[in-house]
C-alpha cells in the first residue's frame, strides 16, 4: 500500500489482526521493509496475534526518493506520520540499526505513542569522526562505481562468515535491495546517518518495557554496545543472537523471533 506521508509516497504493508497489538518494523540501511518477510522471518512469526505493519523508509525500497535530502529527524516524522495515517495511537516499534535510530529519535520526539521498543543491532551514539569519513568514502564509491560494487563489498560486512555460506537466500534478497537502491537515496542517507544526533543521554528517560538485542558477532553495533544501552534502560533486557552478525533477524531468526515474541506476549 501507498501513502503520502509529509508529502513524500511511502509504502507500507499493513497485515495481520487489525484490532490487535499494533507492531511496527523498521528496517536498517539500505534494505527494505522486505528484511522482515523471508519465510521463517518476523512477518510470518507475528501476523497471527499482532497488528503488524512494515514500511520503507523515504528513499528506500518502494518509497519515494524525492530530493535525497534526509535526516533522522525527517525518518522518526515519518513514523510518527505513518502512525497517523494508519490511526493507531500506540505502537511496539521494532528498529534495527538505523531502524532502531529512528525510534529512539521518534521516542524522544513522541513518547507516549509507544507501548514497547524494539532495539536490534542498533547504537544510541552519534558517529565518531572515524565513521563520518568512512561514510565520505562509501559516499565517493557510490559515486564512482554505482550501487552494485558497494552492495557486493557491504554484505561481506553485514553478514557473519558463516551465513554467507548457510543463508544464501538472505545474502542474495539483501544485495539485490542494497542494489536496488538509487544511488542519490544511499549518499542521502549516508548524510543523514551521519549528521544524527547522540541519542545516549536520553536513554535514562525510556519508561516502557525494552528489549535489545544483537548478534554475536555484529561488529558494526556489537553486543557491549547494545549491553551498555540496555544498562542505561530503566527496564530493559538484553540477548546476544548467536550465529549471527549485524542482521540477526535473518541470519538467527529462530532466537530473534523467540525473544522477539516472550517480549510481546508480555506486554498485552
Ligand atoms: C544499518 O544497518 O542500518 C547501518 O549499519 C546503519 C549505519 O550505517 O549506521
Amino acid at each position: 500500500m501507498k501513502a503520502v506521508i509529509n508529502n513524500s509516497l511511502t509504502h507500507y504493508i499493513d497485515i495481520g489482526i487489525s484490532t490487535a497489538l499494533p507492531v511496527i518494523l523498521i528496517h536498517g540501511f539500505p534494505f527494505s521493509h522486505k528484511m522482515w518477510m523471508m519465510p521463517g522471518g518476523q512477518t510470518e512469526a507475528l501476523a497471527g496475534t499482532y497488528h503488524v505493519i512494515a514500511y520503507d523508509v523515504r528513499g528506500h525500497g518502494e518509497s519515494e526518493v524525492g530530493d535525497g535530502l534526509y535526516t533522522i529527524e525527517f525518518f522518526a516524522d515519518d513514523l510518527i506520520g505513518l502512525m497517523d495515517h494508519l490511526n493507531v495511537q500506540q505502537a511496539v516499534v521494532v528498529g534495527l540499526s538505523m531502524g532502531g535510530y529512528i525510534a529512539l529519535r521518534a521516542m524522544q520526539k513522541k513518547p507516549e505513542r509507544f507501548k514497547g521498543l524494539v532495539l536490534c543491532n542498533t547504537r544510541a551514539d552519534a558517529d565518531s569522526n572515524e565513521s563520518k569519513i568512512k561514510r565520505a568514502g562509501a559516499i565517493r564509491a557510490i559515486k564512482t562505481n554505482g550501487p552494485r560494487l558497494f552492495a557486493q563489498e557491504l554484505v561481506k560486512n553485514l553478514f557473519a562468515p558463516q551465513s554467507l555460506e548457510t543463508k544464501q537466500n538472505a545474502v542474495k534478497l539483501i544485495e539485490s535491495t542494497i542494489e536496488r537502491t538509487a544511488p542519490l537515496a544511499l549518499c542521502g542517507t549516508e548524510l543523514a546517518l551521519a549528521s544524527r544526533i547522540d541519542s545516549t543521554p536520553s536513554l535514562s528517560a525510556i519508561n516502557i518495557p525494552t528489549l535489545v538485542m544483537t548478534g554475536e558477532l555484529d561488529t558494526i553495533a556489537p553486543p557491549e554496545i547494545n549491553k551498555a544501552i540496555k544498562d542505561a534502560i530503566s527496564n530493559a533486557e538484553f540477548f546476544a543472537i548467536p550465529k549471527a552478525a549485524h542482521l540477526s533477524n535473518l541470519e538467527n531468526a529462530d532466537e530473534f523471533n523467540k525473544h522477539l515474541v516472550e517480549f510481546l506476549q508480555k506486554l498485552v
